[in-house]
């Protein structure tokens, strides 16, 4: 990694560490994925209470790892390199999910003192007094912004960090299909339910049958109910021996209708603004979660604007919410829906077979596109739409997991 520093260009960090960072990003960088490695371990075993808040799927397949790995070095180079892309959108998406799982502040010093010294470990000799120094200050400055967002979103929300979730009963509950079911919850404290900017998600901490707690992130996939909110399940199955999904299975075999679950408030940035644009939205599998609230926003608020959407999966008979898009695509203007198929049923003249192409779909020059499914997918859809010289700024995505792709593409 080659960095310069343009001249007269000025940093957040100190000029000493900035000389250091430059130095040494490269080595961090390469080794970064092997410090956050040794970082967990060595901070649950004396914080085991954080095993209750970290997503343990995550931890397993090393995706969180992953993650705060990336951040930290697409931070740092931010930091060195100001012709770097903009990092705004990293730090959002990491206070909203911090905001959704009730982080606070004073756990930076916890999670600073365990990284630095995985730091230590990993990097042994070469970690000198001015390079511990330099990285401190990093971490610190990192800290520091995200804590100033977490306090603005928690304040917005009228959230006290101490007391992140709210419970909320189960009132309703719908298989969609085989593999997917969705939960109608109401507030149980009779409290109002917050406001919910279409798009968002909420995390839910579940209580699992072995004793441990566990929360996941879960899109609020209708807010067109009253007083209740909608969130809808895709069932995780292990491949090649992996177990199967934790919390999902969970939510599929043992909620039932009068249980309570405990939600934290609506969070995210995958939000739609009110502008007279026309929409994309792009969605393979689990990813019709988004689209659902989108669609009946627009159609509660805007029914003139110009909405496409184009979904992906196994079979029609996977493809949740489908009838409920199509049915709220019917109060729209203009609304176009496209479906690709890995399987087409026979006599479905409609679906495409195979993977989303889009180089086909006729679309308006000013399109804006929201699309959520795999990484891969995501990618496909990237790479396709910039084809058709569509600004890779008119396109957003939202990941369903560890965002393993916000530190390396500007937002
Ligand atoms: C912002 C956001 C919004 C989301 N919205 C939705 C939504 O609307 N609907 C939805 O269905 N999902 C959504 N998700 C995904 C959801 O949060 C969960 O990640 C998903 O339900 C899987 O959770 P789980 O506990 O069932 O699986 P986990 O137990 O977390 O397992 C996840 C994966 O890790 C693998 N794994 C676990 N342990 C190991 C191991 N030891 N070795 C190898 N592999 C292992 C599992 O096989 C599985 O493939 C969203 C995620 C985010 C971040
Ligand atoms: C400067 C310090 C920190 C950085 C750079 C950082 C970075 C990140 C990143 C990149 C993610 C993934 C976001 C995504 O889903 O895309 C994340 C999630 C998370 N962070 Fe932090 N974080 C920091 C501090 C903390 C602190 C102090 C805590 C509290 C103990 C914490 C707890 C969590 C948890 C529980 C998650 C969700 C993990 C998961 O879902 O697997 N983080 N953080």
């Amino acid at each position: 990694m080659t960095i310069t520093h343009p001249a007269g260009a000025t940093s957040l960090l100190s000029g000493p560490a900035q000389a250091v960072v430059s130095a040494t990003a490269a080595v961090v960088a390469e080794h970064a994925e092997q410090i956050t490695a040794r970082f967990y371990p060595r901070m649950f075993d004396e914080h085991p209470e954080l095993l209750r808040v970290f997503n343990l799927g995550n931890q397993a397949t090393g995706e969180q790892s992953r993650a705060l790995a990336a951040s930290v070095v697409a931070y740092a180079v931010h930091l060195i390199d100001p012709a770097a892309p903009s990092f705004a959108h990293v730090l959002r998406r990491i206070a909203y999910k911090h905001v959704s799982l009730g982080i606070r502040p004073e756990q930076y010093t916890i999670v600073g003192r365990h990284l630095l010294a995985a730091v230590g470990e990993v990097l042994g000799d070469a970690v000198t007094a001015e390079v511990a120094s330099a990285w401190d200050e990093v971490y610190w400055l990192f800290a520091a912004q995200l804590i100033a967002e977490e306090a603005r979103l928690y304040q917005q929300a009228a959230v006290d960090p101490a007391e992140p979730v709210r419970p909320y009963r189960v009132v309703r509950r719908i298989e969609e299909t085989a593999d997917v079911i969705s939960l109608v919850l109401e507030p149980a404290d009779g409290a109002e339910l917050p406001k919910v900017v279409p798009g968002q998600y909420v995390s839910v901490f579940v209580n699992l049958p072995d004793g441990r707690r566990q929360p996941r992130q879960y899109t609020v996939s209708s807010t067109a109910i009253g007083n209740r909110l909608q969130i809808t399940v895709r069932r995780v199955r292990g491949v090649n021996g992996a177990p199967d999904g934790q919390v999902s299975s969970f939510l599929h075999d043992s909620v039932q209708l009068g249980d309570v679950l405990e939600l934290s408030a609506p969070a995210g940035d995958f939000v739609v603004e009110p502008s007279s644009t026309p929409l994309l939205l792009a969605s393979a599998g689990a990813g019709i979660t988004t689209v659902l609230p989108v669609v009946e926003h627009i159609a509660r608020t805007q029914p003139e604007r110009t909405v496409i959407v184009a979904h992906a999966d196994r079979t029609a008979q996977d493809h949740a919410l489908r009838e409920t898009v199509q049915h709220l695509g019917r109060q729209l203007d203009d609304f176009t829906a496209y479906t690709w198929y890995e399987t087409v049923d026979p006599g479905d003249t409609r679906s495409y077979s195979g993977y989303m192409d889009l180089s086909k779909i006729p679309l308006p020059d000013d399109i804006q596109v929201f699309t959520c499914g795999p990484l891969p997918f995501m990618r496909h859809v990237r790479s396709s739409l910039t084809a058709r010289n569509i600004p890779a700024s008119r396109i957003r995505y939202e990941v369903f997991g560890p965002d393993l792709w916000a530190a390396q593409i500007p937002g």
